[in-house]
């Protein structure tokens, strides 16, 4: 029979970080440097289905070297948070999404579907048991679920075996220079995705293929990488790990819309709504990187920002790109900015009211 969420095992890790070098390691957070104790792990085959639900110590696997995923990369994974309100509780943020969206790149990556209930009980499982690992203040607790084929075997197609697992690591902020607006590069040589790809799915694969860009990007004293669609290379994207907005002179806001070649991300959504709730314009439209320049350099675009779970809402100061480069606004993180990411952050760590039941109580 099939795992059930009230099915998993706890194994306790015997040798725990100790707590001063935990609150110590607390003192200064980056981004997935540092991992919790535990993890949550969940086997599936093709005669069983998912099977064997545990939490257990964190620690290395011991997989096959002809593993599917070694060779041809069915790989899909998720990325959120939990935070410690100020009242002591525990949360999450529209958790229910994440489950849904892993199961979205599942399907396209031709991998098993995991009933919703099973993923949100391994996070909640993780968190109740890594709670200590919750930072307080500004940080929180990251959380990655992700699935690999573990099948030991070279034909293509899809695998028979994989793993499920969800890793925690508490972080700060992902931006070195944290609230600093964030200078952009824009990529002419690579794209990311092309229609009918994976672009939409969050698999491993779409971020190798982004490297190289990324690697531009830093290269050219950037921060993140920005990219055209494929077909025309005219047409703003994404970032390599966040979604993007521009706000106009007249108030109103554009953002790519979701077509398949973009992670369609939940902050973007969740921002989507709070806009249109307090009134304001968002077009969700194709915007050219000829218009994005002239924009900026007439002054009828404001501001622009990048947004995601690691990152939260980001200003972006400057863009760059071969042929020169161009600031936005002032170079600074503006209001516009600075208010939604403020709404944003209350409303995640429980400080305001949440008209969407979005946040959900561990
Ligand atoms: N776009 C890409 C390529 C990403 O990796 C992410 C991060 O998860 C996002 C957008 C933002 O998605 P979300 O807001 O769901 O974190
Ligand atoms: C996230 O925001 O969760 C991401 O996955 C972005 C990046 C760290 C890959």
């Amino acid at each position: 029979a099939e795992a059930s969420p009230s099915e998993f095992t706890i194994k306790l890790n015997a040798n725990p970080m100790p707590e001063d070098e935990r609150l110590q390691a607390f003192q200064s957070l980056g981004f997935g440097t540092l991992f919790s104790d535990h993890m949550a792990v969940i086997h599936w085959n093709v005669v069983k289905g998912w099977h064997s639900a545990e939490i257990t110590a964190r620690g290395p696997f011991a997989i096959d070297p002809a593993a599917a995923v070694l060779h041809y990369a069915q790989e899909i994974f998720e990325g959120m948070k939990a935070y410690r309100t100020g009242d002591g509780k525990v949360v999450l943020f529209r958790p229910d999404e994440n489950a849904r969206r892993f199961n979205e790149s599942a399907k396209r990556m031709a991998m098993p579907e995991i009933p919703q209930e099973l993923f949100l009980q391994a996070i909640d499982q993780l968190v109740k048991t890594d709670a200590k690992w919750i930072p307080e203040g500004e940080g929180s607790l990251y959380l990655r679920p992700f699935m690999f084929a573990t099948e030991a075997f070279l034909g293509v197609r899809p695998a028979r075996d994989y793993i499920f697992c969800v890793i925690a690591s508490p972080v700060g902020p992902y931006f070195k220079g944290g609230a600093k607006a964030v200078k952009i590069w824009v990529s002419e040589n690579y794209t990311r995705a092309a229609p009918g790809g994976t672009g939409a799915a969050k698999c491993g694969g779409n971020y190798a293929a982004s490297l190289i860009a990324q690697q531009e990007a830093v290269e050219h004293g950037c921060d993140q990488v920005a990219f055209l669609d494929a077909a025309e290379h005219k047409w703003v994207e994404e970032l390599g790990g966040m979604n993007v907005f521009f706000v106009m002179d007249d108030g109103s806001l554009v953002t790519p819309p979701l077509g398949g070649t973009i992670l369609p991300g939940i902050t973007r959504n969740s921002l989507l709504s709070l806009m249109r709730d307090q009134g304001m314009t968002v077009n969700e439209r194709p915007y050219s990187f000829e218009e994005w320049q002239a924009d900026a350099k007439s002054g009828k675009l404001k501001e622009a920002f990048a947004c995601g779970t690691a990152a939260v809402v980001a200003g972006i100061g400057e863009v760059k790109f071969t042929q020169g480069s161009f600031q936005i606004g002032t170079g600074e993180t503006g209001p516009v900015t600075t208010k939604i990411r403020e709404q944003l952050v209350s409303i995640q760590r429980g400080k305001s009211n949440d008209p969407h039941g979005w946040v959900r109580t561990i």
